[in-house]
């Protein structure tokens, strides 16, 4: 519960701060090593594949162990304060092992490049190079001009950064679920979000360039993709050979045709762009998963509009209305923010009802934080006392524990088709894999040829808030 409360456990940072080291075995191969450690949301954790890729091609190889890396990274975020202290925290202890090494260099990229880049190169000094989101190509000069004892920099964003061409590195990866990022930036400008200043405006990919990701990673043994995006219902990409456009829905569709056995994942949607050719598109193809990250933000309408999040707690509820309508089995999960400016008890109660009636089967959840720069700390004062913020986020995800405990008992009885990924983290003699509604469903292994990567049928009979736990059996009729 506190873990919520101190807001660590923050947007899909499952994984945060891990490091990875994926070609350890080709030690010969590198004459240097490169350590890289990502914060954040998942289109950090992609981007650092990138980043990765590029140094590869520069004869760096990963290593797990900062201390003996030639180069250090961080990937980092801005979208809360405290996400800001951690990565400050770990600059410092990096700096501790470089006066041991001054050979080490130490990089900041991500989306803390562009807002802290003269404070961390000048007046801390605390790192060696500085590089914005849209700017890894340049990784490789900027090693060398750092190389020198020169302050390398470049934050520059850009229009038509898609990195489209790039082979990511699957770092850290299970071989079996893989990110693959379809578009950059943001336009919405929620008056409240830091990501339309740190990773510029909006561009979508080559869509070829994404169904040729798509199945080199089928062909190399993996088994679901996610389609990365800040708002991948507004993906929009010009063929110039059909001279067509190619829509969000459209290119579910041209991945979903990859493989039927490649299940296909999403995120982020904006509950005002999701389109009925998406959901209908989501219907018709059994691999693209029933499962929608439909951010509310907030409950009430007024605080939305402050918000600029551009619907009402009606056109909200209707969209649920409709997912429920066109997908009956569809999992929804939320963002939501407790205590934005002005926001009082009556709407932050609205908030709580609006999770009822949505019934997610899963929320990040987050107090206010104000960020510099951005509309809402330029127009409306954070005017809602810690204490008041952090006891209306409690409720919040007391009234999620609830739901996600109710949801999951609902599912008792039933059976899914579930991707296994792995080992479950308790036990060497169960696995772990999800359904298509991405609840985390764990079941003894048996004597079957099963293993990563593999599709098993199983009947859940037991669960708690967070898992299913099943047994498998045969392929119903
Ligand atoms: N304060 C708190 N939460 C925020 N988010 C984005 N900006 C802020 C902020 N300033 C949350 C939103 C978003 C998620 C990625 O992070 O809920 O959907
Ligand atoms: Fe931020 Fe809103 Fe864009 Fe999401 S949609 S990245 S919350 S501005």
């Amino acid at each position: 519960m506190d873990m919520m409360l101190t807001d660590s456990k923050i947007h899909n940072e499952t994984r945060q701060g891990e490091a990875f080291a994926p070609f350890e075995q080709d030690s010969n191969i590198y004459t240097k090593r490169f350590y890289i450690e990502s914060y954040g949301c998942q289109m950090n954790f992609s981007d650092s594949e990138i980043v990765a890729s590029i140094l590869q091609n520069e004869g760096f190889g990963a290593t797990r162990n900062f201390e003996e890396a030639d180069l250090v990274l961080l990937n980092t975020c801005s979208i809360r304060e405290k996400a800001e202290q951690t990565v400050r925290k770990r600059l410092q202890a990096f700096r501790q092992v470089k006066q041991q090494r001054p050979g080490m260099l130490i990089g900041v990229l991500g989306c803390m490049a562009e807002r802290l880049k003269s404070k961390l190169l000048e007046e801390e000094k605390l790192v060696d190079m500085v590089v914005g989101p849209d700017a890894y190509r340049t990784l490789p000069g900027l090693i060398e001009e750092a190389e020198t004892g020169q302050k390398a920099v470049n934050v520059l964003l850009s229009r038509e950064e898609t990195y489209a061409d790039i082979s990511p590195v699957r770092l850290g990866s299970n071989g079996v679920t893989a990110f693959i990022s379809i578009m950059r930036g943001c336009n919405n400008m929620c008056s409240f979000c830091v990501v339309p200043f740190t990773r510029g405006r909006e561009r979508s990919r080559d869509a070829h360039s994404i169904i040729q990701e798509a199945r080199d990673l089928y062909e190399q043994g993996f088994r679901e993709v996610t389609l990365l995006g800040q708002n991948v219902d507004s993906y929009y990409w010009h063929d110039e050979n059909t001279n067509k456009p190619v829509t969000f829905a459209m290119l579910l569709e041209m991945v979903a045709l990859v493989h039927p056995n490649l299940r296909i994942r999403f995120s982020t949607s904006h509950p005002k762009d999701i389109t009925d050719d998406v959901l209908f598109t989501m219907a018709k193809y059994e691999n693209i998963c029933n499962y929608i990250h439909l951010p509310v933000q907030s409950g009430n309408t007024r605080i939305l509009q402050i918000m600029n999040r551009t619907y009402t707690r009606e056109w909200y509820m209707s969209k649920v209305d409709r997912i429920r309508e066109i997908i009956p089995d569809c999992g929804i999960s939320s963002d939501i923010i407790a205590g934005f400016c002005s926001e009082t008890e009556e709407e932050h109660q609205d908030t709580l009802s609006i999770m009822d009636y949505s019934r997610y089967d899963y929320s990040y959840m987050f107090f206010y934080s104000e960020r510099p720069g951005t509309l809402a700390a330029r127009r409306y004062p954070d005017d809602v006392p810690l204490d008041v913020k952090k006891r209306r986020l409690q409720e919040i995800v007391d009234k999620q524990y609830h739901l996600s405990l109710v949801s999951n008992q609902q599912d008792v009885g039933k059976t899914f088709k579930v991707l296994i990924e792995g080992e479950s983290k308790k036990s060497e003699d169960e696995w772990m894999g999800r359904n298509s509604q991405n609840k985390v469903i764990v079941f003894p292994k048996d004597n079957t040829n099963l293993q990563p990567g593999s599709y098993a049928w199983v009947k859940v009979h037991q669960c708690n808030k967070a898992t299913l736990i099943g047994t498998r059996i045969d392929q119903p009729e």
